[in-house]
């Protein structure tokens, strides 16, 4: 299919590689706010059209799907553009800022008959997929606990400044959203109640946060999102009758381990042949194929609630 990108920034790099191994996915079209950003842009990725407004990119009538990748406090304006004239949309992570957003996306979707989905990539990696087949399979029993954490070193000038977009918002938004989103994957409902703890940078910022999540039978999720340090990077999943471990980068893992208690251990390994973008790019295209309005595997109303439970974890600590 042909997509147009709306936002020509850091995440486009990298998944431009996911668009070159993809079979379908064609990077067409390519918009900035700016002319000579959105041409030096068509060259790098080699598009055929490119446009200095997102506007004209919405309006061209051959682009079949937007990508928007700009930071996350314009998904609302950027995807909602896109849906009134009528083009699916794949929206980067976090899918928006507050759940008010989130609801006025879905909404703007639905109204206008159109596919949308949140660019959530780890749903889609089949290493992830794996493990999500061994919980359905009952392999480890019912799940009790999870465990997930995501950190980077930050800059040292100013010192603990996270590494995080221009148009700030925070590491549980940015990077926590990928703890959150998982433990929602594998438990398939939303906590009652969270408790959680920030530390915040010079600029008011949050570069670091641990929550712990409480499900409504007794299930607990424990999660650290840092921008100024380097985690294990890894995700455990616990069940009562075994534990499955994904390991470092678990959002993107080219493996996953199931420990059945008492057993032996099993491996899966699947190498990705870009980053792992790929997969997400191929289950929009499908959707949009079999005329599905959003993805079963992210669906709209649990993108929407976990924006609301990072909210929620946001609000413990205010
Ligand atoms: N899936 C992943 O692994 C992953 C990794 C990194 C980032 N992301 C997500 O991707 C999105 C973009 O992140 P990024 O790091 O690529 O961001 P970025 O480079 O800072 O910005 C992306 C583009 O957004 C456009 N933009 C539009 N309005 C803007 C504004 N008011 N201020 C700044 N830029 C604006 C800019 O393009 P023009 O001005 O040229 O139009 C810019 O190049 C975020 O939601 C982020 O969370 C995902």
């Amino acid at each position: 299919m042909k997509w147009g990108i709306m936002g020509p920034g850091g995440i486009v790099r990298r998944v431009s590689k996911s668009f070159a191994v993809a079979e379908g996915p064609e990077m067409f079209a390519i918009a900035s706010r700016s002319e000579d950003r959105a041409k030096a842009a068509a060259e790098a990725y080699n598009t055929k059209r490119w446009y200095g407004s997102y506007e004209e990119l919405v309006k061209d009538p051959d682009v079949e799907v937007v990508y928007v990748s700009t930071p996350a406090s314009f998904h609302c304006e950027h995807a909602c553009l896109a849906l009134e004239h009528g083009k699916p949309v794949m929206c980067e992570k976090p899918f928006a800022v507050t759940e008010a957003e989130a609801k006025r996306m879905a909404d703007c979707a639905r109204a206008n008959g159109v596919f949308l989905m949140e660019a959530m990539w780890t749903r889609f990696i089949p290493s992830i997929l794996k493990a999500r087949q061994w919980v359905e399979e009952g392999r480890i029993g019912k799940i009790v606990m999870i465990q997930a954490d995501m950190g980077f070193y930050g800059s040292k000038e100013p010192p603990g400044a996270p590494v995080l977009p221009v148009a700030s918002i925070g590491g549980m938004l940015d990077i926590g959203v990928y703890t959150t989103s998982l433990a929602a994957y594998m438990l398939r409902k939303m906590p009652l109640e969270v408790k959680a703890f920030g530390t915040f940078n010079p600029f008011g910022v949050d570069s670091q946060a641990a929550a712990i999540m409480r499900y409504d039978e007794g299930e607990l999720v424990s999660m650290y999102a840092s921008g100024s340090t380097e985690s294990a990077n890894e995700a455990w999943i616990y069940g009562i009758d075994g534990k499955i471990h994904i390991p470092k980068w678990f959002w993107c893992a080219q493996s996953a381990e199931l420990f059945p208690r008492g057993g032996n251990p099993e491996v899966f390994e699947h190498k990705t042949a870009a980053e792992g973008f790929e997969y997400e790019l191929l289950e929009v295209e499908r959707c949009i194929r079999e005329g599905l309005k959003e993805s079963p595997t992210m669906p709209l109303d649990e993108s929407i609630a976990i924006i609301g439970t990072i909210n929620q974890i946001r609000s413990d600590w205010h």
